[in-house]
């Protein structure tokens, strides 16, 4: 009996830290995204509430509100070079982002989610 009563209490105990733990593990970096962002030119096509030569992050956010496959979908988006349609009608490989290290999942994700927030 006093054995149950110990795991169910250890248990109880780790479910509280994954808790705690699992917001702060994937807390947005708004400062590392934007200077990847700025690195990469994405700037230069983007901005977060005007609309450029791409669409504006704000509606990209929007675009995706409550979509559960947004990340996945923006993230192959930022790494496939897959055709953008541009405003004039022509359409070129959009930009693949680049990181260091190369392909850092960890910074692509953290950019990606920086824009589902705007
Ligand atoms: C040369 C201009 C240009 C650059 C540089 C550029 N983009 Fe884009 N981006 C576009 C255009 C144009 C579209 C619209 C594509 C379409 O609707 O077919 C787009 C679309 C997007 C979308 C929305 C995709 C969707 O599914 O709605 C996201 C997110 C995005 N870009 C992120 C980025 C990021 C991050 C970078 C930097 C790594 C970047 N872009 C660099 C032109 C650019």
């Amino acid at each position: 009996m006093a054995h149950t009563t110990y795991s169910a209490i250890a248990a109880s105990l780790i479910g509280a830290a994954c808790l705690f733990l699992a917001p702060a593990a994937q807390a947005l970096d708004v400062e590392a995204a934007k200077a990847l962002a700025k690195q990469n030119n994405c700037l230069k096509c983007h901005a977060i509430d005007k609309e450029k030569d791409g669409p504006a992050y704000h509606k990209v956010a929007e675009k995706y509100k409550g979509k559960a496959n947004a990340e996945a979908r923006l993230i192959e988006h930022i790494t496939s070079g897959e055709k953008a349609k541009f405003a004039d009608g022509h359409e070129e490989e959009h930009k693949i982002v680049k990181t260091s290290p190369p392909k850092d999942m960890e910074q692509i994700k953290n950019l990606v989610q920086w824009i589902l927030a705007q």
